[in-house]
């Protein structure tokens, strides 16, 4: 079974093509980095895999289910999606482990009644997660950095066969990161992990777990396979329309800007202040 399945879809929004002619395929067992530029289409992308908006045309379908044939509440129970905008709508007055435990249920607050197995559950994940010493803090005490890990717990509560990471380390410094890029090392390593969606801006941040990458640029699919045929400075100099180096360490890609891209800057600029 193939975890998405986007077939030729665009998405047309206000007279402008949002999407064009995206297809995609992510097999089961893969975890995938979707990597762009401010607006290329990434969250666009992940909302309509989530069913809140429709292809204009084309056809898709996630875990199995094809859209239009089925309950998206239904499907919506087995994908956990960690976004800056479920960051803002969290009660800054809960506890690490009742907006963990809230994952269960899908709420923003803890209304249901839980058992013994789901705050075992809980309190493993916020140890997964290395978060045990925020189990009893309110949330708005936390970093940026706590409060990604404390939603990636959440998000995991509910056993979720598709997990969505929407720029996870925004905000947070070099050791934050670094930390939070080992945590979700960790989940992958778990029995029944999910398949991660993981996506970002930056390069570096797509760890060797990460053997799938989809590079989406103004909306189309700039290419879409494996990490180590993509990471090259040739292909990576045209992705970002701009010449760069690419250095290999630690099993990861890091971009440094060409020698001349600075200079090349300058002097557009020079050129157009003058
Ligand atoms: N409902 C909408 N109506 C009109 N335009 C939209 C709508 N949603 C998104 N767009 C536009 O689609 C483009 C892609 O937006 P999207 O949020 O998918 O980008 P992104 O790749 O997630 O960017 P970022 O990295 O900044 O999060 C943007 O130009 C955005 O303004
Ligand atoms: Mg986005």
């Amino acid at each position: 079974m193939k975890i998405i399945d986007v077939r030729n879809v665009t998405w047309i929004r206000d007279d402008s093509t949002i999407l064009h002619d995206v297809s995609w395929q992510v097999e089961s067992g893969e975890h995938w980095c979707i990597v762009g530029l401010n607006g290329s289409g990434k969250t666009t992308l992940l909302n309509m895999i989530n069913g809140y908006i429709w292809p204009t045309r084309g056809q898709l379908s996630v875990l199995g289910h094809t859209f239009g044939e089925f309950d998206l509440r239904e499907l919506r129970k087995s994908i956990g999606w960690v976004s800056s905008s479920l960051q803002q709508r969290l009660y800054g007055s809960e506890t690490a482990l009742n907006i963990v435990l809230s994952g269960k249920f899908a709420t923003i607050g803890l209304y249901d009644d839980f058992l013994q197995e789901d705050l075992t559950k809980a309190y493993s994940l916020l140890q997964l997660l290395g978060c045990e010493k925020l189990t009893n803090r309110r949330y708005d005490t936390f970093s940026q950095g706590e409060r990604q890990r404390v939603l990636i717990a959440r998000a995991l509560m509910a056993s979720p066969k598709l997990l969505i990471l929407d720029e996870p380390c925004t905000g947070l410094d070099v050791f934050a990161r670094e930390l939070l890029l080992n945590m979700v090392d960790n989940i992958t390593k778990q029995p029944d992990a999910p398949t991660l969606l993981f996506v970002t801006h930056h390069v570096e941040e797509i760890m060797p777990v990460f053997k799938k990458t989809l590079l989406i640029k103004e909306g189309k699919i700039f290419r879409a396979g494996d990490t180590l045929d993509l990471l090259n400075t040739e292909l990576l100099s045209d992705f970002f329309d701009a010449p760069l180096d690419v250095e290999r360490r630690n099993n990861r890609t890091w971009l440094l800007p060409s020698s001349n891209i600075t200079e090349e800057k300058l002097k557009e600029d020079y050129v157009n202040e003058h």
